[in-house]
């Protein structure tokens, strides 16, 4: 349908040809059918007991993993409303880092059950009015039956960070990973005036395929992915007193085009002299300062590593920016950008540095530093595939570590919470008068998506375990939910599976926040630009392929 009119028999145009617009329940249609497969398409994957993807770019490179915002980002969605679906998993990772595809399977179940009520002629206003009704009721609940935990308390941090491994190809090794992320964390805390406060960066995550995932380690100092640059300097300093250069060690170009000329060779030879002085005097500087190490961002000339092997100075160069600020907060010095004005106090210091070779590069760790504020954890795994996913999987406990230690609430896992929510929203739904009513209703229906999709992955009916688990939390059993390593409903909290609030406040916030976004869209004017949408690789589970839902849309 084109956006036109006819006036006085001339058809007025407004969109350029090509151009296709879809309007009313056609476009809403079309937006939620796109956005409930999103969420099929990751329903598979939730839980300790769900698959993971592999997912292939196409330049052939293969990814495996059960993440859920790896898995959106990688499948290169096309469809407007599919990509605001992968927003909802984007969102999730960079508020609380975990929780990615929760959100998109409650998203998804959101839209689904909305359609249903407006096939019965509720508007989507009221349905929106509903479920924000519905989503601050369910933070409220969330907050008031959360668990209360010391902010630096390390046996929960612990367990959060092992049940966000555990639906992760790691979960083999996902105590002793949770160890690591936990000691990491607690480390680069700092105390604020009003708690604790987390910076994920300053834990620098290194991988290198090789030896076992058991091999991980944590080093109290940074590990830097460069070699020493000298064969004539010493591969290992102890008591390294270290100078941080932000300036090279190289005579420097001048800006415009010099001509010099030389006539005699006493004048070369005065030339070079001159050159070689000034590369020493850089040297001395540093030396003069009682510096052993030098780690330089910029380059460092040929001759200067020369004066600097001589005096047995470890020195490497060209280091990420971004390494020579971890580098500052782990050793305590600062980051020079003049030799002139660099005084002893600038120095920084570890117990060891030194060069060491891991798998086939040789990496220098500089370690052992006196109570750093910024750590580095060496990831080591079986294969290139298995170190790339574990990197994600840590990344995901190292959230939900900080997500504890600043908001530091939790609670139990395995679908108790949402099951909670759906029981306390109808409730809540029975004292309100209207199609509201109908909203909240729907809207906790979405909720029990949790469970009956970890019961589903687990292999369960999942008929059984939710009338089950209905039945316990209407007797007061506020953490009843699946443990689906045993199949059955358990008492989460005795089992020990922990997620912060914080994840499980933001799944709520985004879900709500995307489906009314979604749910208000009643036209989609798209340019005539636009491709078809291409079907996701391996198609979603038993749903209509995307590509002629996409198509028809528009
Ligand atoms: N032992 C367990 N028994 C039952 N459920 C569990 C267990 N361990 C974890 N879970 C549940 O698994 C769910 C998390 O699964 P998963 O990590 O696959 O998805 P996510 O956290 O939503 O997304 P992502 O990790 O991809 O960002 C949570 O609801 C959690 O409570
Ligand atoms: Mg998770």
């Amino acid at each position: 349908m084109r956006l036109s009119t006819q006036l006085a028999g001339t058809p007025v145009l407004i969109l350029r040809e090509g151009a296709s617009r879809s309007r009313g329940r056609d476009a809403q249609h079309a937006n939620v059918m796109a956005a409930k497969i999103v969420a099929e398409s990751v329903k598979s994957a939730l839980g300790p007991k769900g698959m993971d993807k592999m997912l292939v770019d196409s330049f052939g490179d293969v990814t495996i993993t059960s993440d859920g915002r790896t898995v959106l980002d990688e499948m290169d969605i096309q469809h407007p409303a599919a990509k605001m679906m992968v927003e909802v998993a984007k969102t999730q990772d960079d508020e609380v880092g975990d929780g990615t595809t929760t959100a998109v399977i409650i998203a998804g179940e959101l839209l689904g059950n909305a359609e249903d009520l407006i096939d019965k002629n509720v508007h989507p206003t009221i349905i929106i009015d509903g479920y924000r009704k519905a989503a601050d009721r369910a933070l409220e609940l969330l907050e008031k039956i959360a668990v209360p935990v010391k902010p630096k308390d390390r046996k929960f941090i612990e367990m959060v960070a092992t049940t966000s491994m555990a639906s992760k190809l790691v979960a083999e090794n996902k105590e002793y990973l949770a160890k690591i992320a936990t000691s990491g964390i607690l480390q680069v805390t700092e105390k604020t005036e009003t708690g604790f406060k987390v910076d994920i960066d300053d834990i620098k995550v290194e991988k290198k395929a090789g030896e076992s995932l058991t091999d991980t380690k944590l080093i109290n100092g940074i590990l830097v992915d460069k070699e020493v640059v000298h064969p004539g300097m010493p591969r290992r300093v102890e008591k390294a007193q270290i100078v941080l250069l932000d300036t090279a060690l190289e005579i420097e170009k001048t800006e415009f085009d010099a001509k010099i000329n030389i006539e005699s060779p006493e004048q070369m030879d005065a030339f070079l002299k001159q050159e070689e002085n000034m590369l020493k005097g850089m040297v001395d500087k540093i030396l003069n300062k009682g510096a052993n190490v030098v780690i330089c961002q910029k380059g460092i000339d040929d001759l200067a590593q020369h004066f600097l092997a001589r005096k047995n100075i470890l020195a490497v160069r060209r280091v990420k920016k971004s390494d020579m600020e971890k580098l500052a907060k782990a050793t305590g010095g600062k980051i020079i950008t003049s030799l002139d004005d660099m005084t002893k106090r600038d120095l920084g210091f570890a117990e060891l540095v030194e060069e060491r070779k891991i798998a086939d590069d040789k990496m220098t760790f500089i370690e052992g530093c006196k109570n750093p504020r910024a750590v580095t954890i060496l990831i080591r795994g079986g294969t290139e595939r298995i170190v790339d996913e574990a990197e994600r999987s840590l990344h995901d406990a190292l959230c939900v570590a900080r997500d504890v230690i600043e908001e530091p609430k939790v609670v139990a896992g395995g679908g108790a919470p949402e099951l909670e929510v759906a029981r306390a929203l109808r409730e809540y739904a029975d004292s309100l008068p209207g199609r509201e009513q109908l909203a909240i209703t729907r809207f906790a229906d979405a909720f029990e998506a949790v469970p009956t999709t970890l019961a589903e992955n687990a292999g369960l009916d999942p008929i059984d375990i939710i009338s089950e688990l209905r039945a316990r939390h209407e007797k007061g059993e506020v953490w009843a939910g699946i443990e689906v390593h045993d199949g059955k409903v358990t008492d989460m909290k005795k089992v020990g599976v922990y997620e912060p609030l914080a994840v499980k406040k933001q799944i709520v916030k985004s879900a709500t926040e995307a489906a009314s976004m979604i749910l208000k869209i009643d036209d989609v004017i798209a340019s005539g630009k636009m491709k078809a949408p291409p079907t996701p690789p391996g198609g979603p589970p038993g749903g209509p392929g995307m590509g002629p839902m996409g198509a028809g849309a528009y």
